[in-house]
């Protein structure tokens, strides 16, 4: 049997989950999504060109692997196909041999966009449909990718060929190969356990690929989680390590942080380890992958969040716009540690933040990006 990795969005999404999960690909046979539609963005930057994915995972850009857009995962087949003509465009493969779509994924349609676009607001969503098609879906509603293709739409000749059971696909696979489960946008916009009414439609963390994907807890073998070394969080809702002074404009003009899918400015504060701690939880997760550590180079200091004055250790999702974070302050290095590929190599002051990381998060740092290059990584 091949092992079954998860890498879960451990904030508000936006962590690197798709140049983490593209790095890991080389390693696998089948990557697959379980949830969310093209809400999410995911960024991957190869010899310096960038690829923006939103539906189809990031195992597209490796030759031999078998993408799965999952059964619990939202699809307007209009955008589909134009991020796949976008990414044979750019010179990859796509065939019903390594894209394989769920036949029971739900349809968004153009009526859930202009819906989303229209009642969206007060939450601050993408607009993409994804809140009206699970409505559909749960109300019992919906349609699915099966009966899209046997009906007589814009795309069902072009999309027929993809479609298929994936979870028998996933458990055939399993016997002979490993496989990775890529999460789109982050555990505290899970529907369940995320910042409600702040969240997305979906369960964005670990229960969801199980539900996504037709898999038992059992399973699933090992669960990352991926952490920015700061925080962002696009759209509203409470954030209590917001900074919305001149650091957080810093953080947001050098880390980029603007909406890979809308382009909208994202919040942006401090690790918030306590958020951390509870998403841990929530996931099971096994270890930390941190990106964007190179963004605090060049900058006077680093603040880590370990406590709320109101409520210590515990992280309260009802009241979460009422705490004060207690904080801890690091030094930030001299020099630069973009491109950094060997932990040794890294400053003192770095591997500090980062141990402390991992002793009030409670788990091991597996992997940290230190640049947007698929090479720009270290694994610990
Ligand atoms: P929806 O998923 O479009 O319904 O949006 C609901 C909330 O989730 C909004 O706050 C969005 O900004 C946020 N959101 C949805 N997808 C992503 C993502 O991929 N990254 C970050 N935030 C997201």
């Amino acid at each position: 049997m091949g092992n079954i990795t998860l890498v879960v969005g451990g904030q508000f999404g936006d962590e690197g989950k798709g140049k983490l999960v593209d790095v890991l690909s080389a390693q696998t046979r089948v990557v697959a999504r379980y949830q969310g539609g093209a809400n999410a963005g995911h960024t991957i930057i190869v010899d310096g060109t960038k690829y923006v994915l939103h539906l189809i995972p990031s195992g597209i850009l490796h030759e031999g692997v078998v993408n799965v857009l999952g059964n619990g995962m939202v699809i307007h087949p209009q955008s589909l196909i134009d991020e796949m003509a976008h990414i044979t465009k750019a010179g990859f493969f796509i065939s019903p041999d390594n894209l394989k779509i769920s036949e029971s994924a739900h349809v968004i349609t153009d009526a859930h966009i202009t819906e989303d676009k229209v009642a969206g607001g007060k939450i601050g969503t993408t607009g993409r449909g994804i809140g009206p098609a699970y409505r559909d879906k749960v109300a019992r509603s919906g349609m699915r990718m099966r009966d899209y293709v046997e009906g007589n739409h814009q795309w069902s000749e072009q999309l027929k060929r993809f479609v298929t059971n994936t979870t028998a696909l996933i458990h055939e696979a399993r016997k002979t190969g490993d496989i990775l489960i890529e999460g789109a946008q982050g555990t505290m916009l899970d529907i369940d356990h995320g910042t409600y009414p702040f969240v997305t439609s979906s369960n964005c963390s670990a229960g969801g690929a199980c539900t996504g994907l037709g898999l038992g807890p059992k399973h699933i073998s090992h669960i990352y989680g991926v952490f920015k070394a700061y925080l962002t969080r696009v759209g509203n809702g409470p954030m209590p390590t917001e900074l919305t002074d001149s650091i957080g404009e810093l953080l947001r003009e050098k880390g980029k942080e603007f909406g890979a899918t809308t382009g909208r400015p994202r919040r942006c504060g401090w690790f918030d380890a306590v958020q951390a701690r509870y998403s841990v939880m929530i996931n099971s997760m096994d270890k930390l992958l941190i990106t964007k550590l190179d963004v605090f180079d060049g900058m006077k200091e680093i603040k880590l969040c370990t406590e709320y004055r109101e409520t210590g250790k515990l992280y309260p999702l009802h009241g979460l716009d009422r705490v004060s974070p207690v904080y801890e302050t690091f030094p930030v290095w001299p020099g630069t540690v973009r491109g950094v590929t060997q932990y040794d190599k890294l400053p003192s002051e770095a591997k500090k933040y980062l141990r402390r990381i991992e002793e009030v998060v409670g788990i091991p740092i597996f992997m940290i990006s230190t640049g947007p290059d698929r090479e720009e990584t270290i694994v610990v």
